[in-house]
């Protein structure tokens, strides 16, 4: 499935030279599945004729607010708005940007913005010495206080022939913030997702669960540490789903921007070894435990209290292991259900496998990491998981919180395969 199947985008148009560029845009969303209504301004026009558009989009182009909208039952600006899933306006200009910051309605555009209750998305493009004016940096300013997100224009050769900021941001940027606003662990699209499909409400009552989650970092002075790029979002979306799904949930954390979901026990950690001694402690009372946390495999072999100076001459730096917790939890298993984690660049199925083997794991999911629209940092995570029977699912390009839905689903199959009873 396309990332972007079944999803309405609004696509607003203000009028700047980067509007040829919204052509594109347009194709990348189309290409991505999305269905793409465009509303352009009036000054938009000077530049690109809507029909440009209209061919593209295989829809009507929409500028004129006093008109019946022909696909929704309507006036256009309430029946636009209330079918889209997200708004993203590409290129904004200083004066489109404005009027949104200060709640002028005086064209389809401006109106449309105050009528979405839709995820907002805001690519402006203009003259370098417009976009640092005090009144539009404070008009952005503005705008991303109030949630909207903004795409920073780029730097480079501007349409005056100066150089600046002000490009309109990558095209393929502004594609993956559309994608990633939508499918966000927050995002209301992604909870709607989630209801229609049916809430699975108490299938993980009487369990309680312990997960981990992002990076460990590992210090060698006080300002500098050994860690990794993970975002903890996989970690937290398990968290989020497994509590809405009845579970008691102790989510062991290392450092992460992301906020903790609501009711749940959160341990937040730094160092590999606490990750350990905070799992130790809490092993006993679990039923299930998900390792997503990206835990470091060496730590600096010494801590220096000072600050590490300098030197011309490089320095060599001598690291030990740190203890697999993984592994060592295989050890003690007992009747608990084990799920880990792998990050793989190559042969992926056969060293899953290994590890799966080596850790005594009853699932183990298994992360392509040399594709970078996926893994680490993304919403989104293509993943193939692999039983303790062997049987190995190829999942495809999914959000974490349904992957985080999918892996549940596998663990409860196991403890039904188990014969485990149920609400003891
Ligand atoms: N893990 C752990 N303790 C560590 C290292 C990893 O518990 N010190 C867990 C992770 O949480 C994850 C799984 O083990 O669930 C990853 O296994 P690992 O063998 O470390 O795989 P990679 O990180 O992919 O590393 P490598 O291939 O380099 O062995």
């Amino acid at each position: 499935m396309k990332p972007l199947e079944g999803k309405e985008i609004i696509l607003g148009v203000s009028g700047g030279i980067a509007v040829y560029k919204a052509v594109d845009i347009l194709r990348h969303l189309t290409r991505n599945g999305a269905r793409v209504t465009v509303v352009m301004t009036r000054h938009a026009q000077e530049f690109v004729t809507p029909l440009t558009f209209q061919v593209l989009s295989g829809n009507p182009v929409y500028s004129d607010m006093f008109k019946w909208d022909v696909k929704g039952k309507g006036l256009t600006h309430i029946s636009i708005a209330e079918r889209g899933d997200i708004l993203l306006v590409a290129p904004a200009t200083a004066n489109i940007i404005g009027k949104f910051a200060n709640g002028i309605a005086d064209d389809l555009l401006s109106t449309l913005f105050l009528s979405v209750t839709c995820p907002i998305l805001i690519a402006p493009s203009m003259n370098e010495k417009m976009y640092y004016n005090i009144v539009v940096q404070e008009n952005i300013k503005r705008l991303s206080n109030r949630n909207i997100e903004i795409i920073e224009p780029m730097y480079g050769e501007l349409a005056c022939g100066d150089e600046g900021k002000g490009r309109l941001a990558d095209i393929d940027l502004i594609i993956k913030k559309v994608i990633e606003l939508l499918y966000s662990i927050n995002s209301k699209v992604e909870t709607q997702r989630v209801e229609q499909q049916g809430e699975k409400e108490d299938d993980l009552s009487n369990r309680t669960i312990l997960i981990t989650a992002g990076p460990t970092q590992e210090p060698l002075d006080p300002v500098r540490y050994l860690s990794n790029p993970s975002s903890g979002k996989m970690g937290y979306a398990l968290a989020e789903r497994a509590k809405r799904r009845g579970a008691e949930v102790i989510l062991i954390s290392g450092p992460t921007s992301l906020p903790v979901p609501s009711g749940v026990t959160f341990i937040p950690v730094r160092r590999a070894e606490e990750m350990e001694k905070a799992v130790f402690g809490h092993i006993d009372r679990s039923d299930i435990v998900i390792m997503s946390a990206a835990v470091s495999d060496f730590e600096p072999k010494r801590y220096s209290e000072k600050k590490i100076p300098k030197s011309d001459n490089g320095l060599v730096l001598e690291l030990k292991r740190t203890h697999d917790i993984l592994a060592n939890i295989g050890l003690h298993k007992k009747d608990k259900i084990i799920v880990g984690f792998a990050a793989e660049t190559d042969d992926i199925i056969a060293k899953g496998e290994k590890k799966l083997k080596d850790k005594r794991l009853d699932l183990i999911v298994v992360n392509d990491i040399s594709d970078p629209d996926i893994g680490f940092r993304s919403d989104f995570n293509k993943v193939s998981i692999i039983d303790s029977e062997g049987k190995v699912e190829h999942l495809p390009l999914m959000s974490k919180m349904r992957l985080a839905d999918i892996i549940i689903d596998r663990v409860i199959a196991i403890e039904f395969n188990k014969g485990y009873k149920r609400g003891n």
